[in-house]
């Protein structure tokens, strides 16, 4: 395994699935109620450059039941690169803790913590992917439905924005193997770097990807309807220009309907119901957004296991 857990391309196909092995384990003693403070004494900093609730509340308790602590410090508290540099809080944190997680608006600012930092550090969502949601959200479709990991035997559906979240999908299916259309605005479409990135792990694994306008079409066949808000974090000003460019990418019953009859509906949350998605849906015995949220915990308790035992 690698060092750390920028992009969900870090990991390789038996490197994930081990990680959905070890989910599924730590998932079942902490449903039982059985202790595993496996990481007694060991302290996670986490960096948060934007407003969170599942991250940070699934990191805290993952680390809490995990017989760990985590520190939460708040964009105010480090000003990350104005109060002193990137580099310099990577350097300062690794004498003290052993592991960071960083939620930063440029992407580049982990890459540089990485870099910097002797310990661990893990991606908890920067402009260009969300890593830690993607691996939760393949393990809640491992559980569903890909239950001998049989990734080329499913298709997922991603409609709405190009964003993070769509990024860090398209690469997880290329590397895993999973076909995924995407049906996005001609001018939110996701990044070329990560297209191209997610037909190169394609090739090798046959997983088929597609990058299409029509969300209709994207959805033909669908095993899973996945969206995500048309406005991002920090995206705030150009929401009422979103809603008018995404008004056809909603994800409600009528689009629902054109995917297959079991289809199961995905949902990073937070969710500005009404916009890319309906409560009817949201709500409606299609969605697994629960248990997708849960399994924050579970995938992300491993991912920690895994990386400071760095196995
Ligand atoms: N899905 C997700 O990362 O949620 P938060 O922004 O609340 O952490
Ligand atoms: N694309 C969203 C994901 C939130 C978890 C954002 O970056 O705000």
């Amino acid at each position: 395994m690698k060092k750390d857990l920028v992009s969900v391309s870090d990991l390789t196909k038996s490197e994930i699935e081990k990680m959905f092995v070890l989910s599924k384990k730590i998932k079942s003693k902490t449903k039982k109620g059985i202790a595993h403070r496996v990481l007694k004494e060991k302290t996670l900093a986490m960096i948060f450059e934007k407003p969170s609730l599942r991250t940070r509340v699934t990191f805290e308790t993952g680390m809490t039941q995990l017989g760990g602590h985590a520190i939460y410090l708040a964009p105010a508290d480090i000003q990350l690169g104005k109060r002193e540099s990137v580099a310099d809080v990577a350097s300062n944190l690794s004498r003290w803790v052993d592991a960071v997680m960083a939620r930063t608006f440029s992407h580049q600012t982990i890459v540089e913590l990485a870099e910097n930092a002797t310990v661990p550090v893990i991606n908890g969502l920067s402009d260009l992917e969300h890593p830690c949601q993607i691996l939760a959200d393949f393990f809640t479709i491992y559980e569903h439905r890909a239950k001998k990991m049989d990734w080329r035997n499913w298709k997922l559906a991603y409609i709405g924005d190009g964003n993070n979240v769509c990024h860090s999908l398209l690469l997880a299916s290329g590397i895993l193997g999973m076909n995924i259309s995407v049906g996005c605005p001609k001018a939110y479409q996701p990044k070329q770097e990560i297209i191209e990135k997610t037909l190169e792990f394609a090739q090798k694994t046959k997983a088929k990807i597609e990058i299409l306008e029509d969300p209709f079409v994207a959805v033909k066949e669908a095993d899973f309807i996945y969206t995500d808000v048309w406005a991002s974090m920090g995206q705030e000003a150009e929401r009422e220009e979103r809603k008018r460019v995404f008004a056809d990418y909603q994800v409600n019953a009528k689009l629902v309907a054109k995917a297959k009859e079991d289809v199961l509906v995905l949902h990073c949350l937070p969710a500005h119901r009404g916009e890319e998605i309906t409560d009817e849906v949201i709500d409606g015995p299609h969605s697994i957004v629960l248990p997708q949220a849960e399994n924050r915990l579970h995938l992300q308790k491993a991912i920690l296991v895994k990386l400071l035992f760095n196995k």
